[in-house]
């Protein structure tokens, strides 16, 4: 049983092949693929986009999902582990996912950090002990992490570039009144380096990412003989940039004391045309949800180098690729 918890696990002839067999589901949208199989997805956090998609993916293919809000409509859940349940939870991770595993074929979990001691957050401990605990396939639906976005923004680029090969591909903060999650930055910026890219990461002094996925990203760039830059400063950064990837994110100096007033100096970080023009024609996405003309002006977003509606749309073909590949059952993509 192989669990899908965040791209490093994948090497990048497998990564590549959920691409290729998501592009299949793009042509073919409904099969009998996933009859009777079950999906039951866990929400600790909202989602508009990872939720449909991963319902309509299982549904699509002849199976079922169901979808559980822990502490709204289904019982709260404790994810820490050797912990006296004396607060508002009800029952323990360990015990649903024990039960989920008896009626279901796969289980997603979405749950962010709390950016509160990032220390102990970094460790992913709700996947590892997901996957300790589950008798069924487990999928990341975003924790420090977002894979299924990283896949779907890949096939984004897969279908608009002949090669990946020295490809310029700009990890791009951009100002947003909040300390948002770093997970989709995280798995961006590591896929694109497995992919061969030459990938920089621009954001302002204090906001990098944390150590382990710079270390990552910057390995893989020097074992493809690709490019690795980090940046403070956007112009530079989007010089003959090929593909911009957009998104917010909070600093991990800041984790437990968010301070507006150092991000609120930040608000220039926003990308328009005129910055685009530095570009090579560069397209651009972003995983969505968006503010519009915070971190992008309306021009950027609706010209037709924007590519965000397509990136979430693969998200649907990308969620039925990962589901496929981890069912045991399953041998169309090999
Ligand atoms: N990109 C993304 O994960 O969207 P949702 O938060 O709406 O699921």
């Amino acid at each position: 049983m192989r669990h899908f918890l965040k791209i490093e696990d994948f090497s990048f002839i497998e990564l590549e092949k959920l691409v290729n067999i998501a592009n299949e589901f793009k042509k073919v949208r409904f099969s009998d693929t996933l009859k009777n199989k079950t999906l039951i997805t866990m929400f600790f956090n909202p989602s508009t986009r990872t939720k449909i998609s991963f319902d309509l993916a299982v549904t699509e293919l002849g199976g079922h999902c169901v979808t559980i809000e822990p502490g709204k409509s289904s019982w709260g859940i404790e994810i820490e582990e050797n912990t006296i349940m004396n607060g508002d939870a009800e029952e323990h991770l360990k015990d649903a996912i024990k039960v989920i595993s008896r009626y279901a074929d796969f289980v997603g979990i979405r749950c962010f950090p709390k950016f509160q001691n990032w220390e102990e957050e970094r460790k992913d401990l709700i996947l590892k002990n997901l996957a300790k605990w589950s008798e069924i396939p487990i999928v990341n639906m975003e924790t420090i992490s977002h894979p299924s976005q990283a896949l779907a923004m890949m096939q984004t680029i897969k279908n608009h570039f002949d090669t990946y090969k020295k490809k310029k591909f700009v990890m791009s903060w951009a100002y947003h009144p909040k300390g948002l999650n770093t997970a989709v930055a995280n798995s961006a910026s590591v896929i694109a380096s497995i992919f061969g890219m030459d990938v920089t990461i621009a954001n302002p002094p204090d906001y990098d990412l944390d150590p382990y996925y710079i270390n990552l990203v910057k390995e893989n760039c020097l074992k493809n003989g690709a490019d690795f830059k980090m940046t403070n400063n956007m112009e530079e950064a989007y010089e003959g940039a090929d593909f911009i990837y957009i998104k917010s994110w909070g600093s991990l100096k800041q984790i437990g004391n968010f301070q507006p007033e150092i991000q609120n100096q930040y608000k220039n970080w926003k990308v328009d045309s005129e910055l685009m023009k530095k570009t090579n024609n560069a397209f651009i996405s972003h995983c969505l949800p968006l503010r519009r003309n915070m971190l992008v002006t309306d021009e950027v977003l609706d010209s037709s180098n924007s590519l965000i509606y397509e990136e979430a749309e693969n998200r649907l073909h990308i969620q039925k690729a990962i589901l496929c590949e981890l069912n045991d059952e399953w041998y169309g993509g090999k």
